[in-house]
């Protein structure tokens, strides 16, 4: 039986097998490139556009690959303060008052240990955001972090194996939407952006949001999902995530708006979608993950001979186990693949 839970579950241990080697050697080997044949999600959208909310209905279930995008595994919120003409711009964490960051290598890691502080060195993702804050004379100067952040989140959404979870909320005109801003640029076919809309509960009476919802406002090649999420009410009131979903289903039922599209919303309906997508897109991958599998077998294996036979070195212990860890991924995935010909369980 090939099911996607197991699937995902291979893709996140190649990761966190990739982890380990690239603590381990890193450089630019075959490891590398298996590594940007993984898929990876990344959460996109304006302030209180509904992110958290939409990523903690997700988290937890798991079907998400991991990934390595420091961006996504939590979200970072950046504040931007204007300094005086001539001032140096430093970055500050709100969890490291009164440490002042001027190198943009350092803000980097210090997202990267802080992520893992909170979610361990299991790669996990999480919905608790990192604040940082950055204090710049002036916007758009060429050596700014400002500059530095956002080229860094560009180069994970830009890569064509990132899907993009594209939130805009539905109180506010779409044109404006930041995430589709961002996907616009970084994917105008729409190929890999889903489009969530959140807030539909929030809208003004007498309108609604079927011009987005059936892609007449932004055309994108998957299906837009519509969203009710927990509203700060009922966070305060510590509604939890089951009773929410409930609500949210009996929302679309009871919608005179959206009643006739109520079994294709909702954050179970979209996360069903994405999982089926991810199914899809590592199983059409099988054949090259295999290949660089074993390619970067190779190089771990004349690596080894290179170092010789027993290796008593943490190093050579760890290589080691990475390559049985990388045999069997072959193995599992031949049988993947077999089991997903034409005439298979599909
Ligand atoms: P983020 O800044 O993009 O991460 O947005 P959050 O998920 O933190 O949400 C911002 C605020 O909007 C919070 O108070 C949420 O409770 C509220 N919110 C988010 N989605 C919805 C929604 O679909 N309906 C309602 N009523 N409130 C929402
Ligand atoms: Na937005
Ligand atoms: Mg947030």
């Amino acid at each position: 039986m090939t099911t996607m839970e197991s699937l995902i579950g291979l893709v996140n241990r190649i990761q966190r097998a990739c982890t380990a080697l690239g603590d381990y050697g890193g450089g630019d080997t075959s490891f590398s490139s298996l590594w940007e044949a993984l898929p990876s999600v990344a959460v996109v959208g304006g302030q209180s556009s509904g992110k958290s909310s939409v990523l903690e209905s997700i988290v937890g279930r798991d079907f998400l690959p991991r990934g390595s995008g420091i961006v996504t595994r939590r979200p970072l919120v950046l504040q931007l303060h204007k300094t005086e003409e001539g001032a140096e711009e430093y970055a500050e964490f709100l969890h490291l008052p009164n440490r002042k960051f001027s190198d943009f290598a350092v803000v980097r890691k210090e997202i990267q240990d802080e992520t893992d502080r909170v979610t361990g060195k299991s790669k996990q993702i999480s919905p608790v955001p990192i604040h940082l804050s950055i204090y710049s004379p002036n916007e758009g100067q060429p050596e700014s972090i400002v500059q530095d952040i956002e080229m860094m989140v560009r180069s994970y959404v830009e890569k064509p194996n990132c899907i993009i979870l594209a939130i805009s909320p539905a109180n506010q005109d779409i044109a404006t939407s930041d995430a589709i801003k961002l996907a616009r640029e970084v994917d105008a076919p729409g190929e890999r952006t889903f489009g969530v809309l959140t807030k539909l509960d929030l809208m003004d009476k007498g309108t609604n949001a079927l011009d987005v919802l059936e892609g007449r406002s932004y055309r994108l090649q998957h299906p837009w999902v519509g969203i009710v999420n927990r509203s700060q009410a009922d966070i305060n009131k510590n509604v939890d995530m089951i009773i929410a979903r409930h609500k949210e289903r009996e929302y679309f039922a009871t919608s005179p708006d959206y009643s006739h599209l109520a079994n294709k919303m909702g954050s179970e309906y979209l996360a069903k979608l994405l999982s089926k997508h991810l199914e899809a897109v590592i199983r059409a991958r099988i054949p090259s993950i295999t290949s660089m599998i074993n390619k970067t077998i190779e190089e771990l294996e004349s690596e080894m001979d290179h170092l010789g036979r027993p290796i008593a070195a943490d190093a050579g212990a760890q290589l080691y186990l990475i390559l049985e860890l990388l045999r069997a991924f072959d193995r599992i995935f031949k049988e993947h693949l077999d089991g997903g010909r034409p005439g298979g369980d599909r």
